[in-house]
């Protein structure tokens, strides 16, 4: 593809003669034949991004296990197990998702507070690689349902640094007030009782301090907390087969300028190999990054309203498909799929749900009028993925494009699927 048209912070993205283009399919073409509101996402992005992880761990010993949390459709999947990822994971659905796909359940970790033992049990059965457990009570739970199954559960203890990522409060996890991982202060008598159970062995260790980070400096804190804590552990004479540090690395939404991830690990890197340990297997469990800007939700204008105060620009997808903005204040850039002249008006564009969260852009100056689409940018993370049926709108569908080729991943959700778990009762 010829750089010209290009959107910046999205290479795949690109217009020509005034069409928003993924990659080589012009955006208009895939909202006639699927309709709207419509995932359009680009192969080609994700792999770049993940060869950016893959460059970085040049020569080391490596698992890319991508989140699938942040988007989980199937033909996404696929993407990352062609192409050699491991997996993590936070549930039993999960779980069978990446099964789905063709994982290799060796690659796959847990990770999750809330883990049933009916979950440990489908997990024990597949022979994942590890489970990242967060509290002293999963482990005593794990263990016995390990030696019920007979069959040891691997594991690393997820340790809270306690450090601040410097990003939304609903996406810190590292803090000493959240509910993930084990005190880093309780974690070495954690380790020794772990390592005494004998349906547990111990393998890592591992942290995840938050989301959309866009600096190396929480990552280098984390990780020197992490690497002194491997120290005293080792020291008790338990080994700490893999150093897993989690994902968070942030994405461009509106000129953010996270490290790429190849920049950021050369910085980790020096600080592995100056403390001894730039040998040790390394996990990392990046989601947004790896799928965040490869996507676009293309969607249609409904009306414009002018409003007392505000003019409206009222389009068919909504808070349960674009969840973000509702519930972090997320921005999204919004964009005309064509572009043409004329007067720009400023409008908050809404969703039609009967919410006044349902905002996707607030002060969105745009040439637009009804019927004309627009492209959401950067959806493709924790929207699909976090997508509901609120006021029963059925999910989007879902595309993936690579090169001149476009596969529908994802048909539309009908009313009959909605309605097909549901009884009217006695
Ligand atoms: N590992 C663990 C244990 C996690 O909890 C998460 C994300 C990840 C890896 C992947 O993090 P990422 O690389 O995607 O930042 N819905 C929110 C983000 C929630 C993140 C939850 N945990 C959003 O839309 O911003």
């Amino acid at each position: 593809m010829s750089t010209a048209g290009r959107l910046p912070g999205h290479p795949h993205i690109a217009r020509k003669n005034a069409t928003l283009h993924v990659e080589g399919v012009p955006l208009s073409a895939l909202a006639r034949e699927h309709g709207t509101p419509l995932f359009v996402y680009s192969k080609q992005w994700m792999l770049d991004a993940l060869g950016a992880y893959q460059r970085g761990f040049e020569g080391r010993d490596a698992w890319v296990c991508y989140a699938i949390k942040a988007n989980s459709s199937l033909g996404v999947l696929r993407v990352f197990a062609e192409a050699g990822c491991g997996f993590d994971i936070v549930s039993g659905g999960e779980l069978a998702r990446v099964l789905a796909a063709g994982a290799d359940p060796a690659k796959v970790i847990f990770s999750g507070v809330g883990k049933t033992k009916s979950e440990m049990r489908q997990a024990l059965a597949a022979g994942i690689g590890c489970f990242n457990v967060e509290s002293e009570a999963e482990i005593d739970v794990l263990n016995a349902v390990a030696l019920e199954e007979g069959r040891p559960a691997s594991i690393s203890v997820r340790i809270n640094p306690n450090v601040d990522p410097k990003t939304h409060p609903y996406i810190s996890t590292g803090l000493k007030g959240n509910k993930f991982g084990v005190a880093h202060d309780r974690a070495v008598a954690i380790y020794q009782h772990a390592a005494s159970l004998p349906g547990l062995r111990v393998v890592g260790i591992d942290c995840h301090i938050g989301s959309q980070i866009t600096e190396a400096s929480p990552y280098l804190e984390a990780l020197e907390r992490v690497l002194d804590l491997v120290e005293a552990i080792e020291k008790t004479g338990i080994v700490l087969h893999h150093l897993d540090f989690g994902g968070g690395l942030g994405i461009d939404y509106n000129g953010d300028t996270p490290p790429a991830a190849d920049a950021l690990w050369r910085q980790l890197l020096a600080r592995l190999d100056a403390r001894g340990f730039g040998r040790r297997r390394l996990i990392v469990e990046p989601g947004r990054s790896l799928v965040g800007n490869a996507g676009v939700c293309v969607t249609e204008v409904l009306y414009t309203k002018p409003g007392a105060e505000k003019n409206f620009c009222i389009v068919d997808a909504a808070m349960n498909d674009l969840p973000r903005p509702a519930m972090y204040q997320a921005f999204h850039r919004i964009v005309p799929v064509v572009e043409r002249q004329g007067e720009a008006v400023t409008y908050d564009v809404v969703g039609p749900v009967c919410e006044s969260g349902d905002w996707i852009g607030r002060d969105r100056a745009l040439t637009v009028e009804a019927g004309e689409l627009l492209a959401v940018l950067s959806a493709g993370a924790y929207s699909m993925a976090m997508a509901s049926n609120y006021n029963t709108r059925g999910r989007a569908a879902e595309v993936l494009v690579s090169g001149e080729r476009a596969n529908l991943i994802r048909r539309r959700e009908t009313i009959e699927d909605q309605l097909r778990s549901e009884r009217l009762g006695d």
